[in-house]
């Protein structure tokens, strides 16, 4: 099985079979971890933060020096070129001319996948605005399996913000994967997005169900649930009763209770959604008696120090682990190491959506995305797939935002003629009859009017009879 010269930008680069070859290597790394070293002689991390960090950028960096190779870093982007304008894509091709790996953090969404893109070298993701974490999950999974020997058939409660917690849809996702039951118990407005939940049920052919009224909170409850997800690879016959599904699960605990904080640093400044906090009171219960509590941290208030010597928490077992595990990632990735085939195999279960094809000027609406920011757009092309027609929801290729243009015309309709250049609501029957490879999109009237298109009620005729041909 061989990971050399790929890179890690979203979990679903790897596939299970490649994620569990790299436990059983960070097994065995974390074994003889003094015969480690030399393994990466000659090689260099280049270890790039442009936000926070203490685990992932040290775990990495520790990793690096015990395989035997060098590190170099930058963590403030004011302190490089970046400040001056230049563009990541410029950056990573230089940074890529002096190392032979890099990791990077950036604020922005799909940055990770520009660096990718142009370094020439493997690149892994260390988190990219609140899209993904995917090193974080694999330290997740790796604590989880080492506690509980399996992945299939767990359930597990992803607790706080699911909005913008970039760990949770890397994990989200994995877990789905390898066979989990997903418990989601969001604080207020702090749902998951829309394309981690479409991955779940429509790649991951899962089923999702949201409780519309859980109820209040009462304290000391750990639940009511906002959602549970269930996967077709452990039927779980609770979830044929969603009326009594969610008490049934209250009663029977879960094996592991994820815990999130607050992304306050992507939140507006008025936005204050909160949280119950984690304590022994919230678990006091004999059905959270083998519960494991975890954490990516940093923490800060939702989880309470008071859980720090009880024997369920892992959270900082999570972070310790992060050095066999980034070990054996990079070891992977440079080709030193080769994983042994466990399991499924290479292949990524990405279904092959269509591309949008035509540039109609359409961006991404995420604010956040690398393809938006004014230094990128002199030289990133936005990439959209259509990823549903019923309702039309466009996914952009670098941050993965998920969303549903107002209108839309045919390249084939209006080919060649001016008088049947027309635009319709996306919600139309008309607009349903477009085949994706057809498809032009526009975010408002106003943007289809300037390219040239008129509403369909003012040439409904003209057109029906175009479409009668
Ligand atoms: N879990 C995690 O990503 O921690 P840091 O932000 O400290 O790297």
């Amino acid at each position: 099985m061989a990971l050399a010269n790929r890179d890690l930008v979203t979990i679903d680069d790897m596939s299970n079979g490649e994620i569990e070859a790299l436990f059983s290597l960070a097994d065995d790394m974390s074994a003889s971890m003094g015969q480690q070293f030399g393994l990466c002689r000659g090689k260099v991390l280049a270890s790039l933060f442009f936000e926070p960090s203490t685990r992932t950028r040290l775990s990495f960096e520790a990793a690096m020096h015990r395989l035997g190779g060098g590190v170099i870093s930058a963590f403030d982007a004011g302190a490089t070129s970046l400040a001056k304008g230049e563009t990541i894509a410029d950056m990573a091709r230089v940074v890529g001319s002096y190392a032979d790996i890099i990791v990077i953090r950036h604020p922005w969404e799909g940055a990770a996948r520009v660096v990718a893109d142009y370094a020439g070298v493997p690149v892994i993701n260390a988190g990219d605005g609140g899209h993904e974490h995917p090193t974080q999950t694999l330290c997740d999974l790796y604590t989880l399996k080492k506690e509980k020997q399996t992945l299939k058939g767990l359930k597990i409660a992803l607790w706080g913000d699911l909005k913008y917690g970039r760990t949770v849809h890397s994990l989200a996702c994995a877990l789905a994967r390898f066979g989990a039951t997903i418990l989601f118990r969001p604080g207020p407005g702090l749902e998951l997005p829309e394309h981690v939940v479409r991955k779940l049920t429509t790649e991951y052919g899962g089923e999702l169900r949201r409780y519309e009224s859980p109820g209040q909170q009462e304290e000391g409850q750990l639940l009511p649930l906002d959602a549970m997800y269930v996967t077709p690879s452990s039927p779980h016959q609770l979830a044929m009763m969603p009326d009594v599904s969610f008490q049934v699960e209250l009663k029977t605990g879960v094996d592991a209770l994820y815990v999130t904080r607050l992304q306050k640093e992507r939140l507006a400044a008025t936005d204050k959604p909160s949280y119950p906090v984690v304590n022994k009171k919230l678990l006091k219960g004999k059905e959270y008696e083998r519960t494991l509590v975890m954490h990516p941290l940093p923490r800060v208030d939702e989880l309470a120090q008071e859980m720090d010597g009880d024997p369920r928490s892992m959270y900082f077992k999570q972070a310790e682990r992060g050095v066999p595990v980034r070990m054996a990632l990079m070891a992977l990735l440079l080709g030193v190491r080769e994983a042994g085939q466990v399991g499924e195999g290479a292949g990524s279960r990405k279904p092959a959506y269509p591309p949008y094809r035509h540039d109609s000027g359409l961006r991404c609406p995420n604010q956040r995305c690398v393809s938006v920011q004014e230094s990128e757009t002199k030289y990133l092309k936005p990439e959209f797939l259509v990823v549903a027609l019923e309702p039309l929801t466009l996914r952009c290729a670098y941050c993965e935002h998920d969303f549903h243009p107002g209108y839309v015309a045919s390249t084939e309709w209006h080919e060649g003629r001016t008088d049947t250049r027309i635009y319709h609501r996306a919600s139309s029957q008309w607009a349903r009859k477009i085949k994706p490879e057809n498809l032009l999109v526009f975010a408002s009237e106003k943007e289809a009017e300037a390219r040239g298109f008129k509403p369909d009620h003012l040439i409904g005729a003209a057109y029906r009879q175009v479409d009668q041909d």
